[in-house]
C-alpha cells in the first residue's frame, strides 16, 4: 500500500493546491502556496495545471475561477461559505450607485462573485488604502466590511467612504475586545501587536501595525522584535511559528477561530485530490464581469 504522502505527490500531478493562511497546518504543509486573499489571486492566475484545488472559502475559490478560467477550480468542501461575503447582495451595489452617482465602487474581494460584478474594481486588506488612493473619484462607496471601511477612510482623509451594508462585518474577527489586548500587552511588554483590519476600531487604534495575513508574516520575519501578539484567526500562527522557530506567537483570542474555513478537514481534503467532485462555478456573463474588477485590483497593486 502506498503511503499518503507518495499519493498526494502523485495527485498532485495534474493539479496546484492553494491555501489560506488560516487552513489547518496538515493541508497548509500539502499545499504548493500559502497566503492571504492577494497572494492566491495572483497565485491562482498563474496555474498552468488543469486543476486547482482551493482551500480557503467560497469567496476566494470564485477568484480563481474568474482569473483563470480554463482551469477547474475545487474546494474540499463547497459549503465552506464566508458569513461577510454573503452580506452584500449585488441589488444593494446596484441601489448604491444610483444614489451616488459620482462615486467609484470599491468592494473588498470577500464579496461573491455577482455582487463582484457591479464593481469596478476590488481590494483586498492588503492593497485597500493602495487602490482608493488610486482612484480619481472622491466618493467611494465601499463594501461589505465596515471595519475595512473605517481603516480605509483613516488614511484616505481626502476620500468620502460610504460603507455599504452599513452593518458588513466578520463575525470571526470582532470576537476580540480592547481588553484582550491590553491585557497581554500588560503581560508581554514587548509584544508587537498585530492586528487585522476587521477586527473594530477600537482595537486597531491599540495596533503597532495593522496588517493583512501575508503582511503579519512579512513583518514578523523583518521585525528584530521577539514576541508578538497575533490579532487575526489563530490557523496563522501555524506558518509564523514554522517560518520563525525561535520567535514568539500569541494570538490576541485563542477562540477566534473561522468555523467556516475549518470546514475543509484533512480527510476532505485527501478525498477531493482524489475525486475531484466539488467544482466551483461562477455563471460565464457574472465572471466576465467580475474579472474586469478583480483584473484592475491586480493592475493597480502591482
Ligand atoms: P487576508 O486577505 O488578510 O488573508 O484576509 C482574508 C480574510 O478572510 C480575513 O478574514
Ligand atoms: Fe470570512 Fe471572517 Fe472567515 Fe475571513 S475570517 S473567511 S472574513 S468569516
Amino acid at each position: 500500500m502506498i503511503d499518503e504522502k507518495t499519493e498526494i505527490e502523485r495527485l498532485k500531478k495534474d493539479c496546484i493546491i492553494l491555501a489560506h493562511n488560516y487552513q489547518i497546518p496538515e493541508i497548509q504543509d500539502a499545499a504548493d502556496f500559502v497566503g492571504d486573499s492577494l497572494g492566491l489571486c495572483q497565485e491562482a492566475k498563474k496555474v498552468d495545471k488543469p486543476y486547482i484545488l482551493f482551500c480557503g472559502v467560497d469567496f476566494m475559490a470564485e477568484s480563481a475561477a474568474i482569473l483563470n478560467p480554463g482551469r477547474t477550480v475545487l474546494m474540499p468542501e463547497l459549503k465552506a461559505r464566508c458569513p461577510m461575503a454573503a452580506m452584500l447582495p449585488a441589488a444593494q451595489v446596484r441601489e448604491a450607485r444610483e444614489k451616488h452617482p459620482k462615486a467609484a465602487v470599491v468592494l473588498y474581494v470577500n464579496t461573491l462573485a455577482e455582487a463582484r460584478a457591479e464593481a469596478d474594481v476590488t481590494c483586498t486588506s492588503a492593497n485597500a488604502v493602495e487602490i482608493i488612493k488610486a482612484l480619481d473619484e472622491e466618493e467611494i462607496i465601499f463594501g461589505p466590511d465596515k471595519n475595512l471601511a473605517w481603516f480605509v477612510q483613516q488614511r484616505c482623509g481626502d476620500k468620502k467612504i460610504i460603507p455599504i451594508p452599513a452593518h458588513g462585518h466578520c463575525r470571526t474577527h470582532i470576537l476580540i475586545k480592547r481588553e484582550d489586548v491590553l491585557e497581554l500587552r500588560k503581560k508581554y511588554p514587548n509584544g508587537e501587536v498585530l492586528i487585522h483590519p476587521e477586527c473594530t476600531p477600537e482595537v486597531q487604534v491599540l495596533a503597532d501595525r495593522i496588517c493583512s495575513t501575508e503582511q503579519m508574516v512579512r513583518r514578523a520575519r523583518e521585525s528584530q522584535g521577539r514576541e508578538f501578539i497575533i490579532g487575526t484567526e489563530t490557523g496563522l500562527l501555524h506558518r509564523l511559528k514554522k517560518e520563525n522557530p525561535d520567535k514568539i506567537f500569541i494570538p490576541a483570542l485563542k477562540k477566534m477561530i473561522c468555523p467556516t474555513m475549518k470546514m475543509n478537514t484533512w480527510e476532505k481534503f485527501l478525498i477531493e485530490l482524489r475525486e475531484r467532485k466539488n467544482v466551483v462555478r461562477v455563471a460565464p456573463e457574472i465572471a466576465e464581469r467580475a474579472r474586469r474588477a478583480t483584473e484592475r485590483m491586480l493592475e493597480l497593486s502591482k
